[in-house]
């Protein structure tokens, strides 16, 4: 078991030093405008190990095939993939970002379309493997985790090219999913790494305000409260993320964005109540159900009442009604 385990991380940075040689070659030339394009110079590309997976179908399979792995081992490791007539690169054509574990070993790759004709997703990552859990992994964690134990803070934005222009704004907490929502598994992976056993650490969680975003946003409220740690949303109004922010207005601009941060609860109820009209008495009465329903759900009892003050000075209405509908809520 654990020779086999060795045997995958083994080809994984055999692979990832692969597709950072191939992001020299001309054929790579756009995965190196991609990169430019977003503001990443070749420093920063090799600091993030970016790589590039080559057109074709078995660039990465001869290559490892040639160094004595296994097709089996590939196929475990979801570096290649099974067809009807063989075995064949996973990734191709692709920007790669390396996705390591907290020790900093490679178990999995994120990468991205760069070429019109691909009939892909826009990502793609590793599937399941025994090295690649995606509902623990957090891209990034390995370089972040001393400045996320030390704070007590962890900044989690959407994506690789996020994580990068973050990092690079000086964010050192930032980490991101991996094509998947921010769930219980990352939850405790981010607790363990702030010992969040008491209070004081901050939970900050940028969404680029677009409907998964939003989606993401409310799973994570629900998340929420299962942290001791102070739980805070940031929302970018021109629905741009961290790598747009930066690209646009600089490194300053992605600092005061992150420190733009809401309390999660306050953001679920504005969200909530910005889906009514407030002018009207039907549409004061809609969203005072509405964010009724959210306050009801808060458990801190000394916090509850305060957001039933906040939410009637938010709609206008007096303190009596909104405890009436947060007390028939739920
Ligand atoms: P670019 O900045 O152009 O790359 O796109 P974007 O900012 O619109 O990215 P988006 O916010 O859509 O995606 C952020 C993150 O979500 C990516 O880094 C991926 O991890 C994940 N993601 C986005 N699209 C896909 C997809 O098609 N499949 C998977 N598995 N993950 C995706
Ligand atoms: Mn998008
Ligand atoms: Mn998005
Ligand atoms: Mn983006
Ligand atoms: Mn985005």
């Amino acid at each position: 078991e654990i020779g086999r385990r060795r045997r995958l991380l083994d080809a994984h940075k055999i692979a990832e030093e692969f597709f950072a040689e191939k992001l020299k070659d001309p054929e790579a030339a756009p995965a190196r405008a991609f990169l430019a394009g977003r503001g990443f110079d070749g420093q920063a590309a090799r600091d993030f190990g970016c790589g590039y997976a080559p057109q074709g179908w078995d660039a990465l399979l001869k290559h490892l095939t040639s160094k004595g792995f296994t097709r089996e081992e590939l196929l475990e490791g979801g570096l290649v993939s099974q067809g009807q007539r063989g075995v064949y690169d996973r990734f191709r054509g692709r920007l790669i970002w390396p996705i390591r574990d907290l020790t900093g070993a490679t178990i999995g790759f994120g990468a991205r379309k760069l070429y019109e004709d691909d009939q892909g997703p826009k990502y793609l990552n590793t599937p399941e493997t025994p090295l690649y859990k995606k509902s623990q992994v957090l891209y990034g964690v390995d370089t972040a985790k001393k400045a996320i134990s030390q704070r007590r803070e962890i900044v989690v934005v959407e994506g690789y090219t996020d994580v990068m222009a973050a990092r690079l704004a000086g964010i050192e907490t930032a980490v991101a999913t991996c094509g998947t929502a921010f769930g219980a598994d990352h939850i405790k992976v981010a607790r363990r790494l702030m010992r969040d056993d008491g209070p004081g650490g901050s939970v900050i969680f940028t969404f680029d305000g677009d409907e998964a975003g939003q989606r993401a946003a409310l799973r994570a409220f629900e998340e929420d409260q299962k942290f001791v740690a102070q739980t805070y949303v940031v929302v970018e109004p021109n629905g741009m993320d961290p790598c747009d922010v930066r690209l646009t207005r600089g490194d300053q601009a992605v600092r005061d964005l992150i420190a733009s941060k809401r309390p999660l609860f306050e953001f679920a109820i504005r969200s909530q109540i910005a889906r009514f009209d407030v002018s009207t008495a039907e549409g004061r009465v809609g969203a005072l159900r509405a964010a009724a329903e959210i306050v009801s759900q808060i458990r801190d009892s000394t916090l509850r009442p305060e957001y039933a003050r906040q939410l009637s000075q938010w709609l206008g209405m007096d303190l009596g009604t909104v405890e009436q509908a947060v007390g028939s809520a739920g």
